[in-house]
């Protein structure tokens, strides 16, 4: 018997997906989905293997005492209400990114999870992916030294093909091009720069094919960041490229570098470093939510849940601080000059 049941609201693709990775989890199991389609209880439970309750009505299933937890898998203008709402009906919380559109609903949010003491977990899922996993050990050992030049940049060309284009790309329902997609190479190129950042400046430009010509903002965005150390960071997310998925990551300290799944460390005795060396694990390369971290991060949540504790690496705290800087972004795009993060918070 798995000891958390989780009600999940929005049934498109991330959805699929969430529902896969909680049930193959050892500690949570999706009981219900909320969806504005009407569902049918037994074709549900049939197709994911486990008995499901179908809502059309968020609220109800709020109210439902057997359900610990939601998994908010919504249209990104859902977010805030879905979320103050299921805080406020003492669920525990897994959000979708973005947590939402502005960042005085950010702060709503921020406001509501701490006043209710429930957990929240922001899928910025990408901090457990094996990749990251190796990328984080390697500095917390100081393998690259101190860091002082970061570089994460997201490539994935989001055009008619893609399953959120229809809704993603206006101003309304998404904003930007790092609230669609790009906040995942921010947040973790946050976490792997490990600083308060103090300013930024971001600059915005469209690709002039007709492909992806219905987005109303700038599908290429590129911000630099400065630390209040001293650091600084890039972070460009292009969603209008015609190129494989490509999720670049470039870090430099003051004991080697790493680019990518290649390193140079001073601190290992032989290294050539005019030549890279090589690290093994399964790449992020692809933007299908099928081949996303979804288990591993969730079966931290539920462990978190478990033990009393907030959820590691994408917690409230994490999910609050990225937002932060990526809306701080979204002030300077706009207004066309830097922005200090004390201007937004
Ligand atoms: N973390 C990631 O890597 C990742 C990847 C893909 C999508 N996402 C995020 O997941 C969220 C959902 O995206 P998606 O790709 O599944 O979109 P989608 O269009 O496939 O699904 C959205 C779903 O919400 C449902 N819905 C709409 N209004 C509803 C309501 N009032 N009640 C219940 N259900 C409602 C829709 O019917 C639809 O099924 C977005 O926030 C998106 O950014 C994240």
């Amino acid at each position: 018997m798995k000891k958390y049941n989780v009600g999940v609201v929005g049934y498109g693709w991330a959805a699929g997906a969430h529902i896969a990775a909680i049930n193959t989890g050892e500690l949570g199991q999706v009981t219900a989905v909320c969806s504005s389609r009407k569902l049918d209880d037994a074709e549900l439970s049939t197709r994911h293997g486990c008995p499901m309750k179908a809502y059309q009505n968020y609220q109800a299933m709020l109210k439902d005492p057997s359900l610990h937890a939601v998994s908010i898998c919504s249209y990104h203008s859902q977010h805030k209400e879905q979320t103050i709402a299921a805080a406020k009906a003492g669920k525990h919380i897994i959000v979708e990114k973005p947590l939402a559109l502005s960042l005085d609903d950010v702060h709503a949010i921020e406001k509501a999870v701490k006043a209710a003491g429930v957990k929240l977990c922001i899928c910025f899922e990408l901090r457990f992916s094996a990749q990251f996993k190796v990328i984080k050990s390697m500095l917390d050992r100081g393998l690259l030294g101190k860091l002082h030049y970061g570089e994460v940049d997201y490539y994935h060309g989001m055009g008619p093909w893609y399953r959120e284009y229809e809704w993603c790309v206006t101003n309304k329902n998404c904003g930007s091009s790092l609230l669609a997609a790009g906040c995942h190479a921010m947040d973790v190129l946050l976490m792997c720069m490990g600083d308060d950042v103090e300013e930024v400046f971001t600059f915005g430009s469209n690709s002039s094919s007709p492909t992806f010509g219905n987005y109303e903002y700038p599908t290429a965005t590129v911000t630099v960041l400065k630390f209040k150390s001293g650091k600084t960071a890039k972070c460009a997310s292009v969603i209008d490229c015609l190129q494989p998925y490509y999720f670049h990551t470039h870090l430099v300290g003051s004991e080697g570098s790493l680019l990518d799944n290649k390193f140079h460390s001073n601190f290992i005795q032989g290294l050539d470093k005019s030549k890279w060396s090589q690290l093994s694990f399964n790449p992020v390369d692809s933007g299908d939510v099928s081949d996303h971290p979804y288990k591993t991060q969730f079966d931290a949540f539920f462990t978190a849940i478990d033990k009393k504790k907030e959820m590691p690496l994408t917690g409230l705290k994490e999910a609050v601080l990225t937002h932060e800087v990526i809306f701080a972004a979204m002030k300077s795009l706009k207004l066309g000059k830097p922005v200090k993060m004390k201007e937004v918070r």
